[in-house]
């Protein structure tokens, strides 16, 4: 097993694994006593895992509750949390009882909202499902929904107790879905590392999981230790989003974040002339994501807006120089369509 600690506002470990899943209760009781734990999840994970969740909790004396709604990113929003609030409410959890967020960054984000707001505040447990839940969204307490106007624009930073990644869930992850993961893996390798890109580029979708995730929860921790709060090292993770988000928005999210991410990180790689536009963009090809997209620089542009990496007239892109080395480059909102053009 792989373990990782983040010394963030709260400490808490990130534990790597196959087979950890049927340990959650074990690990959720070394935390505190056992009380209640209410296991948020998907339509899809649920019949997958939530069993074997909700067996290990009881297991290890907790009583569990459910609260599941329809997979996928339309359901990140302000109804679902609210009825997912009114749910707590009912069950009566308590700030002594647990949730657990079993799933992808789709269920995280939100348990994660709920968990922050709920009763000002209970604690839960991250149990990614999903490569991009594991290797980035699980980690680092970035909570959120979305609303109309825009991706993941109601939120706020709050820190899991615990993150249990069973590596074993992600076998039944359909390929495209691992493939989405893999844009934030490549991500890691663009911005700080490369030599994870360099083992990417030579292994392609067969690297070794537990080692890669580990390795790209280690770059992120760093990250999150550096820069809790998103006020300056953090926004590098951004590489590739604010094109991304757009591209989702326009989409209305039929363009899955994974997806959009690899074609924002290939625009503005390309906008920004980095020397190593050609092995970045063949090396997101051999992954099977795309690199372009046909959307106008207008539209990209308009969605660009509402983003809440917008500060005032600028927005903060993340430029990456070389592979390794990215800067974050203050960018008038008058030059971005001209920029945007660039990356097309
Ligand atoms: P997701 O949670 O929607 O999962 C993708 C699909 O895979 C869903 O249909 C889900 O039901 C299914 N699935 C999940 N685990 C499975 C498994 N083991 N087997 C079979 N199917 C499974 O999407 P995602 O890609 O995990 O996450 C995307 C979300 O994460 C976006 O909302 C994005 O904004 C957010 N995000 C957040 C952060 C953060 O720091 N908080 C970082 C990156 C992305
Ligand atoms: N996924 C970006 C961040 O956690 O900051």
């Amino acid at each position: 097993m792989k373990t990782i600690q983040i010394r963030a506002s709260r400490e808490y470990s990130v534990l790597i694994d196959s087979g950890l899943l049927s340990h959650l209760g074990d690990e959720a009781a070394k935390i505190r006593n056992p009380g209640k734990a209410a296991i948020i999840s998907d339509s899809n994970v649920w019949p997958l895992y939530g069993r074997m969740a909700a067996a290990s909790l009881e297991k290890a004396g907790f009583a569990t509750e459910k609260f599941v709604f329809p997979a996928g990113e339309n359901s990140k929003n302000g109804a679902t949390y609210l009825s997912l609030l009114n749910f707590l409410a009912e069950k009566h959890i308590t700030r002594s009882d647990f949730i657990i967020a079993l799933g992808g960054g789709v269920v995280g984000d939100l348990a994660g909202f709920a968990a922050a707001t709920y009763l000002r505040g209970i604690d839960y447990i991250q149990v990614p499902t999903t490569l991009l839940a594991a290797v980035d969204s699980s980690v680092g307490g970035k909570t959120a929904i979305d609303l109309p106007a825009g991706k993941n624009l109601a939120g706020c930073f709050y820190q899991p107790r615990l993150v249990l990644c069973d590596t074993d869930t992600l076998t039944t992850l359909p390929e495209e879905i691992f493939r989405d993961g893999c844009a934030e893996v490549i991500k890691y390798g663009i911005l700080y590392d490369p030599q994870l890109f360099a083992h990417l580029e030579q292994t392609g979708l067969s690297f070794d999981r537990e080692a890669v995730i580990a390795r790209c929860v280690g770059l992120k921790r760093d990250a999150v230790e550096a820069d809790e709060f998103d006020l300056g090292l953090r926004m590098k993770l951004n590489l590739g989003h604010t094109l991304g988000h757009s591209i989702e928005k326009i989409s209305n999210f039929a363009i899955s974040h994974g997806k959009a991410v690899a074609i924002g990180m290939a625009l503005v790689t390309k906008a920004a002339k980095c020397p190593d536009t050609g092995r970045i963009a063949d090396c997101i090809t051999a992954f099977g994501l795309p690199i372009t997209t046909d959307f106008s620089a207008a539209d990209l542009l308009s969605a660009a807006l509402s983003d809440k990496k917008r500060a005032g007239d600028s927005v903060n892109l993340i430029i990456p120089q070389a592979i390794g080395q990215c800067v974050i480059q203050s960018t008038p909102v008058t030059e971005l369509l001209s920029f945007i053009e660039a990356g097309l």
